[in-house]
């Protein structure tokens, strides 16, 4: 006599076996269905969209703080452009039935390598805005950086997030930064180390935008405010210009946080970064913010990648619109990307679940170029899936 529960569990052992059941969980594991959010949040069917949406939804000063970089925007397109002239060298009759993104990042494992990157101001886009974009990131399950203005107290929880900083100008403050991020739960440090003065953005210095606004979000029409902090052109503001390699040390001597740099663009500086003992460095230009003509990032990711000799993990960011860019990145050997301006646009266009759908269908984008690229896992990405301008086919 046989009892149900061994019935049952027969029963599970002959479906499992069978090829159907295969079929249905190859279908489980490959597929990534779209969340349905309604017809409004699934109406842009890629990043660009997003931003369309966005743009319609933004004061115009708002906008153009999020989309500008500085002065002529040379570097805000050749992030752009740079990316756009690489082209991919798809593998095929490989099996690609299961697609897996998944990694290790600083000894944590993240289902994809697609970050937040750390966007100030996102007061100006709509109130809570921080705190719906760290929303977004703990249902999406990828890393939140958090960007300036103290560690962030609303986030703790069961998400990961690195705190970000563009530094302190004293040894004790840094301390005092590092602690308070460690005691509130960053699982990391970025430090931005391209943010020495306020650039000079055209934009904003047309728009008559005061950085005030960041926290405060754009005044009504009829408001009078006295200005906290108006751009003007050219004018040289002082953010953290005394910060040099030593500043690293000054975080180390107080946490035991991973130590992370945002903004090396070359090989001297990746060099210096593993000699200082940095954890991990961020290939980035700030979005074509900061210093105009600089490298583009992808570029600028090769050289990096050759001088840290696998040491430590490389990331990168600039321009990534596309699964197939995030696939461009890993070829030229970056870890993982992060995105910036994209999940802004989100979170414009419908608040939490903007932001979610712009890095779900990031991701899924991604899978999909893995499919079609031959790639079925990250460690089978490699240089030579990626021809660069003047390459051989
Ligand atoms: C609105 C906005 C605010 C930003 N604020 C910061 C910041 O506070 N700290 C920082 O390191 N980078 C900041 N960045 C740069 C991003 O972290 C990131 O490097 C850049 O946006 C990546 O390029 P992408 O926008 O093309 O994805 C900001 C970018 C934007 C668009």
């Amino acid at each position: 006599m046989i009892n149900r529960r061994q019935a049952l569990h027969s029963l599970f052992s002959f479906a499992a076996a069978s090829p159907l059941w295969r079929l249905v969980e190859q279908e489980r594991r490959t597929t990534i269905y779209p969340p349905v959010y309604g017809e409004e949040v699934m109406g842009p069917v890629n990043l660009h969209e997003m931003e369309d949406v966005a743009r319609k939804k933004m004061h115009k000063m708002a906008y153009d703080f999020v989309a500008g970089g500085v002065e002529d925007e040379l570097t805000l397109r050749a992030n752009r452009e740079a990316i756009m002239r690489i082209q991919l060298r798809p593998r095929v009759m490989v099996d690609v039935r299961g697609i897996d993104p998944s990694l290790e990042l600083l000894g944590k494992k993240l289902d994809y390598p697609i970050l937040l990157a750390p966007t100030g101001g996102k007061e100006l886009v709509i109130p809570d805005g921080d705190l719906q974009a760290a929303k977004a990131a703990a249902v999406t399950k990828t890393i939140y950086v958090a960007a300036s203005g103290g560690y962030k107290r609303e986030i703790q929880g069961p998400m990961e997030w690195w705190q970000n900083t563009i530094g302190q100008s004293t040894k004790a403050a840094a301390q005092g930064f590092a602690k308070r991020s460690q005691d509130a739960g960053a699982s990391a440090i970025c430090v931005t180390v391209d943010n020495q003065y306020q650039s000079n953005r055209d934009r904003n210095n047309r728009n008559r935008f005061d950085y005030g606004y960041m926290s405060t979000g754009v005044p009504a029409e009829n408001e009078k405010r006295a200005p906290i902090s108006p751009a003007v052109a050219a004018m040289l503001q002082p953010k953290t210009p005394n910060m040099t390699w030593d500043y690293v040390d000054w975080l180390r001597s107080a946490c035991s946080l991973p130590v992370i740099l945002k903004g090396i663009l070359t090989a001297e500086d990746a060099r210096l970064s593993v000699e200082r003992g940095v954890d991990a460095v961020i290939v980035s230009n700030h979005g074509g913010r900061q210093l105009d003509g600089a490298l583009p990032t992808i570029e600028a990711l090769p050289s990096v990648v050759e001088a840290v000799q696998g040491k430590i993990p490389v990331l990168m960011d600039g321009g990534i619109r596309r699964g197939s860019d995030v696939l461009k990145a890993l070829g030229l050997g970056a870890k993982a990307i992060l995105i910036g301006r994209p999940y802004v646009w989100g979170l414009a266009a419908f608040g939490q679940v903007g932001v979610q759908r712009v890095v779900e269908l990031l991701r899924a984008e991604l899978v999909l170029s893995m499919g079609l690229a031959g790639k079925p896992t990250l460690a089978s990405i490699d240089r030579s899936l990626v021809r660069l301008p003047g390459e051989k086919p």
